[in-house]
């Protein structure tokens, strides 16, 4: 059977390992997907690297149409990114009939209803394992092989720029500031990180989780987020002390209120497993009801890893579309019309465990008063540390650990202990979370 048509929309690091595996692996994938899976044409605006890519076999395109409009390709691959022109093209080759692979976890989170929906209209299939966790089959994992479960939770490290960045202030005892520049020039940072640093990137792939997890709709703009530009060298080593280590985490959590859907920098024990998820790498958590709990872990990024997810896809693809719509593997692991509305909880009804670091006036009945506060606001301590003062210093570091309470209630005891003379800098606030 002639190999299923492939149109390939941007051919950068993420295009180009695809182009490669696809070329180096094709006889192991025509074996298992039953049919040869051939790029027959590349739309790239920079046509001359695009043919340097690919060489002279495939043709090469420098207006994305022009391969929606082609009627031989079968699936169109996006891999542009953005929320802009991807969203358009997208659209455009689900109109046109074409099967989608994106690994564009952007547009996913914010357009994907939209999206999901034209394309059940349509009958074709939006794949995006690569959107989250890169070469991780997370999505695979939550949609088809936790299927009998009731999912509980999942808390994931789905950025590698950010862990990169963590784990080399831990080792090094260097500051944000410092550690982003070196990740920038090592290029694990992007010149403009902001997406990165600021948690968005992990709140993308968050709500894509939660979506398939929960069987609701995506709900990016619902998305607490928190990223790591605040987080000081002193906290990472304080929780250390504590037997803690900080990582920023995706965490969607199913609970009788409604679902928690939040990414925050976090002390986790530094006995779990994705504790010691380190450097670029991603670890994702997911706990069911039957299965307990699951631990996935691979490279969240680069050429050949995310390709590997896209390839996944492709294969999916080429297996399933001649199958009934209706009998294919929901796109969000629901069936579309019993996707439910439960509520994504407001941050405020959040219930977590805190790490709070006072800096405070070294004198008689400091510890007491704020111990007083948050006994006051039902806030329960589970352990208090308190940095040894130096010779004639005036001032020292109060560490409290807390249990569990909801996060509302954690801000109005927070603003109280602000406002007392001896608190003499803001109070810094990390969520911490046990994951067992
Ligand atoms: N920039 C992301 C990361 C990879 O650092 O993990 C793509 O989502």
């Amino acid at each position: 059977m002639k190999p299923i048509q492939v149109g390939l929309l941007g051919i950068g690091t993420v295009g180009s390992g695809t182009f490669k595996v696809l070329q180096r692996n094709q006889q192991e994938i025509r074996r298992r997907a039953g049919r040869g899976i051939e790029i027959a044409v590349v739309a790239d605006l920079d046509v001359a690297r695009a043919r340097s890519i690919v060489g002279d076999s495939v043709r090469v395109v420098d207006d994305a149409r022009q391969v929606i409009a082609d009627p031989a390709i079968d699936i169109v691959i996006e891999l542009i990114g953005g929320y802009g022109i991807a969203r358009t093209l997208v659209l455009e080759a689900i109109a046109a009939g074409k099967h989608v692979v994106t690994a564009n976890k952007a547009l996913l989170a914010v357009h994907g209803n939209e999206i999901f929906a034209a394309a059940h209209a349509k009958g074709v299939i939006v794949a995006f394992e690569a959107a989250v966790a890169g070469g991780i089959p997370i999505i695979k994992a939550l949609r088809e092989g936790l299927t009998a479960n009731r999912i509980e939770w999942v808390a994931g490290i789905i950025n590698g720029t950010t862990n990169f960045i963590l784990s080399e202030m831990r080792d090094k005892g260097l500051d944000f500031q410092t550690v982003l520049k070196e990740a920038q020039r090592l290029g694990y940072a992007e010149t403009d990180p902001t997406f990165d640093i600021e948690g968005i990137d992990a709140a993308h792939k968050a709500t894509i989780m939660c979506a398939i997890a929960f069987g609701v709709p995506m709900q990016f703009d619902r998305a607490h987020v928190e990223g790591i530009t605040a987080l000081q060298a002193a906290d990472i080593r304080y929780a250390e002390q504590l037997g803690y280590r900080i990582k920023l985490l995706g965490i969607t959590k199913r609970t009788p209120q409604g679902i928690e859907l939040r990414v925050h920098p976090t002390l986790i024990p530094a006995k779990r497993l994705i504790a010691n998820v380190e450097g670029a790498m991603n670890a994702v958590v997911v706990q069911g009801d039957a299965v307990g709990t699951t631990l996935y872990y691979g490279k969240g990024a680069g050429s050949e890893p995310t390709a590997s997810a896209v390839v996944a896809d492709l294969v999916d693809i080429t297996r399933l579309h001649t199958a009934d719509p209706d009998h294919r593997v929901p796109h969000l692991a629901f069936q579309p019309d019993a996707l439910d509305n439960t509520p994504i909880l407001p941050v405020a009804q959040v219930v977590t465990s805190f790490y709070l670091r006072l800096q405070v006036a070294d004198q008689t009945g400091v510890l007491s008063r704020i111990t007083t506060i948050l006994a006051e606001h039902d806030i329960s301590i589970d352990a208090v540390l308190q940095r040894e003062s130096a010779e004639g210093e005036r001032q020292t570091d109060l560490i409290i650990l807390t249990h569990d309470t909801p996060e509302g209630r954690m801000s109005q005891a927070l603003a109280r202990m602000q406002a007392l003379p001896t608190v003499l800098q803001p109070i810094v606030r990390i969520r911490k979370e046990e994951l067992n």
